[in-house]
C-alpha cells in the first residue's frame, strides 16, 4: 500500500511538474523523466524527497533568463539533489556549484530542536558524509557532471575565497547546523542577486528557522532587515493530499515538507544602496545590477 502510495505521489508531482512554466510540456516531462531516474537510483543515498527535488528544478528552469548568476548548493551529501539540481543547470545553460567539506558535518556548536516535537535532533561531527569521488560519480551517472563544479571544504573557509564576481541566481542550503547556516547566509546571501530564491532544507529545525528572524544577526552581518522564511515550521506543500514520501514526524495535516525559502528582496541596484537607517545594505560588498550584469 505504501508503495502505491508513493507512486501515486511521486506520479502526481510529475504531472504537475509537467505543465509548470518553461521550457514547454515536453521538454518537461523529458526533464522529469531524467530527474525521476535520478532520484530512483539515488534514493537510498538521499536526504531529500523526489517531490522536493522537483520543486528545486521546477525553480530553477523558471529563473528569468535575464538574471545571471550559477545555481549555488550548500551540503550535498552523496549528491542526490545535486543530480538534479546538475540537470536544471544544464537546460538553463548555468553552472551548478557544489560545496561540502566532503567529511560531512563539522562538529555542531549548538543543538538544534525540531519545531513540532522540540526534541533535539542528533547531528555529529561526520554524519552526511560524502566523499567527492563519489558525489561526482553519482553526478556522471545520474545529472549533469559538465554543468557542475565542486567547492571541497568548510564553507567559512571556502567562501571567503570564492572570486569577486561569482553570483547566484538560486541557493539551496541543506547543511543542517545552525553554524553552517549562518555562514552560508553571511557569505552567500551578498551573492545572491535581487529577487532570486534561497531555498533550506531546515523548515523542521527551530534554531534554524529562527536565523532568518534574527534581526541582530542580519543587521550585523548583512546590513538589512531579516526576511523571514516561508515554510518556517511545516515546510511549502511538497505532496499531494495524504500521500508522504519521506517521514516527517508529528506534524498536522502531512502535507508539508523539509523545505522553506525566501526570495532576496529586490532593490533598483546594489551598488551603495542604504536601508533606512542609512546602513549600506550591500555590506560594502560592490554588487552588480541585476539585469545584463
Ligand atoms: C543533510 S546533508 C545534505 C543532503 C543533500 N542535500 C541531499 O538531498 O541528499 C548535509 C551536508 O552538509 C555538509 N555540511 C554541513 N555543514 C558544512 C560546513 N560548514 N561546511 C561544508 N559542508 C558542510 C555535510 O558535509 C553534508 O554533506
Amino acid at each position: 500500500m505504501t508503495q502505491v502510495r508513493l507512486l501515486v505521489n511521486w506520479l502526481m508531482g510529475l504531472a504537475w511538474f509537467a505543465v509548470s512554466g518553461r521550457p514547454g510540456f515536453f521538454a518537461r516531462l523529458r526533464l522529469g523523466s531524467r530527474a525521476f531516474r535520478a532520484y530512483l537510483g539515488l534514493r537510498k543515498q538521499s536526504a531529500s524527497s523526489f517531490t522536493e527535488q522537483l520543486i528545486l528544478l521546477n525553480s530553477v528552469l523558471n529563473l528569468d533568463p535575464a538574471v545571471p548568476g550559477d545555481i549555488a548548493e550548500f551540503g550535498c551529501y552523496k549528491g542526490a539533489a545535486s543530480a538534479i539540481l546538475s540537470i536544471g543547470a544544464e537546460a538553463t545553460g548555468r553552472r551548478l556549484v557544489v560545496f561540502d567539506s566532503f567529511e560531512g558535518l563539522p562538529e555542531p556548536s549548538e543543538a538544534v530542536h525540531g519545531i513540532a516535537d522540540k526534541k533535539a535532533i542528533g547531528y555529529r561531527k561526520g554524519m552526511y558524509a560524502g566523499r567527492q569521488e563519489e558525489v561526482r560519480s553519482n553526478l556522471e551517472r545520474f545529472g549533469s557532471i559538465n554543468s557542475t563544479i565542486f567547492v571541497k571544504g568548510f564553507f567559512s573557509e571556502t567562501l571567503p575565497l570564492r572570486p569577486a564576481g561569482e553570483r547566484y541566481a538560486l541557493i539551496f542550503e541543506d547543511a543542517d547546523l545552525v553554524s553552517s547556516v549562518r555562514d552560508v547566509l553571511r557569505y552567500a546571501w551578498p551573492r545572491l542577486n535581487s529577487g532570486c530564491p534561497f531555498f533550506s532544507h531546515e523548515a523542521h529545525d527551530l534554531e534554524v528557522c529562527g536565523i532568518f528572524f534574527d534581526r541582530d544577526f542580519w543587521e550585523a552581518n548583512m546590513s538589512c532587515p531579516a526576511p523571514g522564511l516561508v515554510g518556517s515550521g511545516f515546510g511549502v506543500p511538497a505532496t499531494i493530499g495524504n500521500f508522504n514520501d519521506f517521514r516527517i514526524g508529528p506534524v498536522p495535516g502531512r502535507t508539508g515538507s523539509y523545505l522553506a525559502y525566501v526570495f532576496k528582496p529586490v532593490v533598483a541596484d546594489y551598488v551603495g544602496v542604504t536601508d533606512q537607517t542609512g546602513a549600506d545594505q550591500t555590506n560594502g560588498v560592490n554588487l552588480s545590477p541585476v539585469r545584463g550584469a
